[in-house]
C-alpha cells in the first residue's frame, strides 16, 4: 500500500470508566488499548498515522508519540462526532490521496492482518468507501449496515436513528471504515449534524457515496471481537480475559506446555521458547523471557524477568530479574530488580534477593535475604543469612568470593568482604573483612549454667523435664 493514512480515533471521553485515566490508557495484556491498536496499525506499514486527541490531550498524546514518535496529533477540542473527528485529522495530516482508514482507539483485540486485508480488499475493489462489519448476537448500540434488494449496501443507520425494523439488522459497522481520499475530503463538508444526536456521523459518508453514484462494499469480519471495544470495567476484563485465551492458544501452538489457560496470564511482550511449561496460577508480565525446558509456577509472577533454559521457578514473586539456565528458584523466593542468578544456581525458600549477582553454581537456600551483593561462583550461603546492606543512610556492598562456605544464621554488615574459599561460623556478624581461606568466628565462647532451670524456673514444665532428664541419666550412671 503505497499512500495509506490511518486515522485513529481517541478523543471520547469514556466516562463509563470512570476513571482518572483516560479510556484508550487503561492497560490490558501489559499495554495500553490503545498501544495494541497502534501495533495492528504499524503492522500495516501505513504512509501516515494521525491520532484524534481530545479529552485528557495532556495524558494520550504523550503516551501515543511516545509509542509511534511519527504519528500525526490532531486535536479535536469538543466531541461533535467521528465526522467531525476524521476532518480535524485530515485537514492536520494535509491528505488529499490515496486510502484512509479510520479505527477506533478501544479495540485491543485487533490484528494487523485483518487491517492489512480489509485495505487490500477495499483498493482491489476501487470502492469510495468500505465498511468493516460484523455480525454480532446484540446489535445493541451499533450502526446497523442497510442493504437493498440487490445486496448492495445503501447506508449505515446510528442505533437512535434506526427504525423498529432496521434495528433487527444483525449486521453491523465494527467503526472500522476504508475510504478514498478523494472521496472523503468531498464528502467530510456535507454531512450535517441533524439526527438524533446532533452528532456529525462519519457513517452518513456511505449514504453520500451512493447518492454520488460511486462504490460501496461492506467486508465482514468472521473475528468480530477483533473490533471490540470496553466501554467499562467490565467489558475490559471480558477483552483481557478474551485476549489472554488467544496468547495463551498461540504459545501451546508454538510449543509451550501451559497445564492451565485459564489461571496462567500471558501479556502481550512475553516471549517464550519450545517446551516450556507453565504450571497453574502463573502470571508472566512485561518483556518477560523464558528460554526452552524451563518449567515457571504454580503460582508465579514474573514481570520484566529472564529466566534460563531449563531452570525451574516455582511460587515466586520476581521482578527485572535474570535467572541462569539450570538454576533453581523458589518455593517462596522474591526476586526484585537487579537479581542475577548463575547457572546451576539456587536461590531458595522464603529468601529475597535485590541488586544481587549470584554466580554459577551459588546457593542460598534457606530464609535469607541478600541485597546489594556479589556471591561468587560455587559459594554456599548458609541458612538465615542477612546481608544487611543499609545503614540507615545509605545503601552498601557485600562481595563473597568463589567457594566459600558461610555457617547458619550469620549477618553481612557492608561494605565488607568474604574472600574465596574463606568461611564463617554459624552465628557470625561479619564487620570486618575476611581474607581468602580463612574462617571468620565472631560468636563469643558458649557457657553452660548446670542445674539453671531446676534451680531458677522451680514448678514449670521446663524444670520438671530437666529433672526428669536429670533422674534418667543418674540412674543409667549407677
Ligand atoms: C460508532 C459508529 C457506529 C459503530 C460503532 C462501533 C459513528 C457515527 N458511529 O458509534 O456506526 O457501530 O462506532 O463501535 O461513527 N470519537 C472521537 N471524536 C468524536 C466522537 C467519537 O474521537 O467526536 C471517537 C471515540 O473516542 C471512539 C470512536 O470515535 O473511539 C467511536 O465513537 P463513539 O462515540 O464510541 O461512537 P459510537 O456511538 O459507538
Ligand atoms: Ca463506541
Amino acid at each position: 500500500m503505497d499512500n495509506l493514512t490511518v486515522i485513529v480515533l481517541a478523543a471520547g471521553g469514556g466516562t463509563r470508566m470512570k476513571s482518572k485515566t483516560m479510556k484508550v490508557l487503561h492497560p490490558i495484556a501489559g499495554r495500553s488499548m490503545i498501544g495494541h491498536v497502534l501495533n495492528a496499525v504499524a503492522a500495516v506499514e501505513p504512509t501516515r498515522v494521525v491520532a484524534v486527541v481530545g479529552h485528557q490531550r495532556d495524558q494520550v498524546g504523550p503516551h501515543i508519540i511516545d509509542l509511534m514518535p511519527n504519528a500525526v496529533l490532531a486535536v479535536q477540542e469538543t466531541q461533535d462526532g467521528t465526522g467531525h473527528a476524521v476532518r480535524i485529522a485530515m485537514e492536520a495530516s494535509g491528505t488529499t490521496t490515496g486510502t484512509v482508514i479510520v479505527a477506533a482507539g478501544d479495540t485491543p483485540l485487533l490484528e494487523g492482518e485483518s487491517l492489512r486485508a480489509f485495505a487490500a480488499e477495499h483498493e482491489a475493489a476501487q470502492r469510495a468507501v468500505s465498511i468493516l462489519s460484523g455480525r454480532v448476537p446484540n446489535p445493541f448500540g451499533y450502526g446497523r449496515i442497510v442493504r437493498n434488494h440487490e445486496g448492495d449496501v445503501e447506508a449505515i443507520v446510528e442505533e437512535k436513528d434506526a427504525s423498529p425494523l432496521q434495528r433487527e439488522i444483525d449486521e453491523i459497522n465494527s467503526g472500522i471504515l476504508a475510504f478514498d481520499a478523494e472521496f472523503l475530503v468531498s464528502a467530510l463538508p456535507r454531512i450535517s449534524n441533524d439526527n438524533a444526536k446532533g452528532e456529525y456521523y462519519l457513517t452518513d459518508a456511505v449514504g453520500i457515496a451512493r447518492e454520488d453514484g460511486l462504490t460501496v462494499g461492506a467486508h465482514l469480519i468472521e473475528d468480530v471481537a477483533q473490533t471490540e471495544g470496553a466501554n467499562d470495567r467490565a467489558q475490559l476484563a471480558d477483552l483481557g480475559r478474551e485476549l489472554n485465551r488467544r496468547i495463551v492458544t498461540r504459545w501451546m501452538k508454538d510449543g509451550v506446555t501451559v497445564m492451565d489457560p485459564a489461571t496462567t496470564w500471558i501479556e502481550a511482550d512475553v516471549v517464550l521458547e519450545p517446551d516450556v511449561v507453565i504450571l497453574p496460577g502463573t502470571q508472566l508480565l512485561g518483556a518477560t523471557v523464558v528460554r526452552e525446558d524451563a518449567v515457571v509456577g504454580p503460582d508465579t509472577t514474573l514481570k520484566d524477568c529472564e529466566i534460563g533454559a531449563g531452570a525451574r521457578v516455582v511460587r515466586t514473586h520476581g521482578e527485572l530479574a535474570v535467572v541462569g539456565d539450570q538454576a533453581n528458584v523458589g518455593p517462596f523466593a522474591y526476586l526484585r530488580p537487579g537479581t542475577q542468578l548463575g547457572i546451576a544456581g539456587k536461590i531458595g525458600t522464603f529468601v529475597e534477593t535485590k541488586n544481587a549477582q549470584i554466580g554459577d553454581g551459588a546457593k542460598v537456600p534457606h530464609l535469607s535475604y541478600v541485597g546489594d551483593a556479589e556471591i561468587g561462583e560455587g559459594t554456599n550461603i548458609g541458612a538465615g543469612t542477612i546481608f544487611a546492606n543499609y545503614d540507615g543512610v545509605a545503601k552498601h556492598r557485600t562481595v563473597i568470593g568463589r567457594h566459600a562456605r558461610t555457617g547458619s544464621n550469620n549477618t553481612f554488615v557492608a561494605p565488607v568482604s568474604l574472600g574465596d574459599g574463606a568461611g564463617t561460623a554459624g552465628g557470625t556478624t561479619v564487620r570486618r573483612n575476611v581474607p581468602a581461606g580463612a574462617l571468620a568466628v565472631s560468636a563469643s565462647a558458649q557457657r553452660n549454667l548446670e542445674g539453671w532451670s531446676e534451680s531458677k524456673r522451680p514448678g514449670t514444665a521446663q524444670a520438671e523435664a530437666a529433672r526428669t532428664a536429670r533422674e534418667q541419666q543418674e540412674k543409667t550412671a549407677e
